[in-house]
Order: structure tokens, then C-alpha cells, then sequence
């Protein structure tokens, strides 16, 4: 059974449509802000799913209200998908007495739930703080296919070395050649980019993320891009955090922006559904 949370209402009807029987839940708030969580059905094995976007914290505490919930009822098995994880970026302690976020909601999340699926974490080696079985699924398969028309014989290119496996394991479903950009990051808001060792005059170029946030990074890559005579631009992300204008930024760059559905945006046009389905 799967009971889809509020960070998912809109993966619902896809997820219904691709078999999964989704289980009834009753959810609403208290006067005073307080959210009611009422899990109905039998709950045996149970997979829920709910991403923890805006607002993170709402989200979170209705992920613990619904595994409690279902722990009550006896659930043997708890599995949370939880395909844009909350906090996620917040992973060291920068300045004394900062917390490592990230291991505090993973930590809160295992105390109910055996297993945590999540798509393409900021920094997948901070799975480990979460008790049980913890897995990091990064969408390629759906990317490259909803590119799959438009590239030709295009080249795949990740903003910066880190992200190179991204780039690299969309370019293998689609056989085409990946290489990344160097990027120095000069402040929060601004980013230095250096060309990249791929020839793509002339060639169609989709430069792939797991996050855009300002969008400053998809766009200095797109302009450098077009100054070394790309032919077309396009953009795919994971997750649409986007900052006010960012949607607008990116799109006036390049000629498409598409992401995933991990965050329900106007540009959220890659599903991951069929990933949660085959789980
Ligand atoms: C950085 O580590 C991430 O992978 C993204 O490149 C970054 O979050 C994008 O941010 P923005 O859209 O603000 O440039």
C-alpha cells in the first residue's frame, strides 16, 4: 500500500495510474497550526511517500505523525520515498554550533520508518546517518528519455566536476559523449565558470544539475555555452528549488528547461513516478 503525504499530492493520480494502490489518509490542521494525520486501511507493508519542499518543516513532522500513525496500527514494514529530501544541503557544520541538519531529520525519520528511498541527495554519502536501509536513486533513465528527441548528436555536460557522474550516466542511456565545466563559486550569488574540454560548436548541449536554485549556474553555463556556438541549450535538473525568478532567469537562456517532478513546478516536466512504482 502506498499513503501519499501532502509533499506528494501531486504524484498521486500517476502513481494510482501506474498501479500503486494508494491507501486513504485523512489530513488537515488544528486551529492553531497543529496538523491531524488519520491513516485509514490496514496497514501491513507500507510505503509512503512524500517529498519534504516547501514548507520543509510541515512536511517533515507530517512524515513522523504518518509513521507513527502507522506503527500504531501495527505496520510491519515502513518504507519512506521521500524524492526531494529536506535540509539535504545543510551537511556539515560550517560555523560553531551549527547542527548537521541533514543527519537530524534522517535520525527522526528512522525512528519509524525501516527503509528511506530518496532521488539524487546533495551529498549521498549523508544516507549514512539514517538507521536503516538508505537509498540515493538519481533519475537518469527518465531524463535522457525526455531528451532523447531533441539532443542528436548532442554532448551531455555537468556545471562542475562533482556532477560529472550525472552528466555521465544520462550520456550512457543516450550514447552520447558527457564532460563537465569548472566552476569556482565566488560568492553566494556568484559563479566563475571555465570552458569546457568538449568541443560543442555546433552541437546540441544539455547540461544537467541536481538542483537549481537562482538558476546563476544554469545561466553562466548556457552563455558560455552559446559563446563557444552551441546550437541549442537545454537545461534538466532533479529538483526545482527555484529562487523567485529563477524559472523566468533559466528560461530566457536556453531553449528548455525541464525538471523533475521531485517539487511540483511549472517546468516540472520529467516524472520519477514510474521510478517510485518500480520499487
Ligand atoms: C551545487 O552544489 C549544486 O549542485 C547546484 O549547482 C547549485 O545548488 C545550483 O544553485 P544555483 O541555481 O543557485 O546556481
Amino acid at each position: 500500500m502506498i499513503v501519499v503525504g501532502s509533499g506528494a499530492i501531486h504524484l498521486r493520480d500517476e502513481l494510482a495510474a501506474l498501479g500503486g494502490e494508494i491507501g486513504g489518509i485523512e489530513i488537515r490542521k488544528f486551529p492553531d497550526g497543529e496538523k491531524y494525520v488519520r491513516v485509514l486501511g490496514d496497514a501491513g507493508e507500507v510505503t509512503v511517500v512524500s517529498s519534504t519542499f516547501f514548507p520543509q518543516d510541515e512536511h517533515i513532522i507530517e512524515l513522523l505523525l504518518i509513521g507513527d500513525a502507522l506503527r500504531e496500527k501495527g505496520a510491519e514494514k515502513l518504507r519512506a520515498v521521500v524524492p526531494y529530501f529536506g535540509y539535504s544541503r545543510q551537511d556539515r557544520v560550517s560555523k560553531e554550533g551549527e547542527p548537521v541538519s541533514v543527519r537530524a531529520v534522517m535520525r527522526a525519520l528512522g525512528l519509524y520508518y525501516d527503509e528511506l528511498y530518496v532521488f539524487d541527495l546533495h551529498n549521498p554519502e549523508t544516507l549514512r546517518f539514517f538507521p536503516g536501509k538508505g537509498v540515493n536513486l538519481f533519475p537518469a533513465r527518465a531524463i535522457a528519455e525526455y531528451f532523447s528527441e531533441k539532443l542528436g548528436d548532442g554532448v551531455v555536460l555537468a556545471p562542475d566536476k562533482g556532477a560529472r557522474g550525472r552528466a555521465g550516466a544520462v550520456a550512457e542511456k543516450l550514447g552520447l559523449a558527457y564532460s563537465h565545466f569548472e566552476k569556482k563559486r565566488i560568492s553566494p550569488t556568484e559563479v566563475e565558470m571555465k570552458p569546457v574540454d568538449v568541443d560543442v560548436g555546433g552541437r546540441n548541449v544539455l547540461i544537467v544539475d541536481d538542483i537549481i536554485s537562482t538558476g546563476g549556474t544554469m545561466v553562466k553555463a548556457a552563455n558560455l555555452l552559446r559563446e563557444m556556438g552551441a546550437k541549442k541549450v537545454f537545461v534538466a535538473a532533479t529538483h526545482g528549488v527555484f529562487a523567485e525568478g529563477a524559472i523566468e532567469r533559466v528560461s530566457k537562456a536556453v531553449d528548455e528547461l525541464a525538471v523533475t517532478n521531485t517539487i511540483p513546478t511549472p517546468v516540472s516536466r520529467i516524472s520519477i513516478v514510474p521510478e517510485i512504482v518500480r520499487l
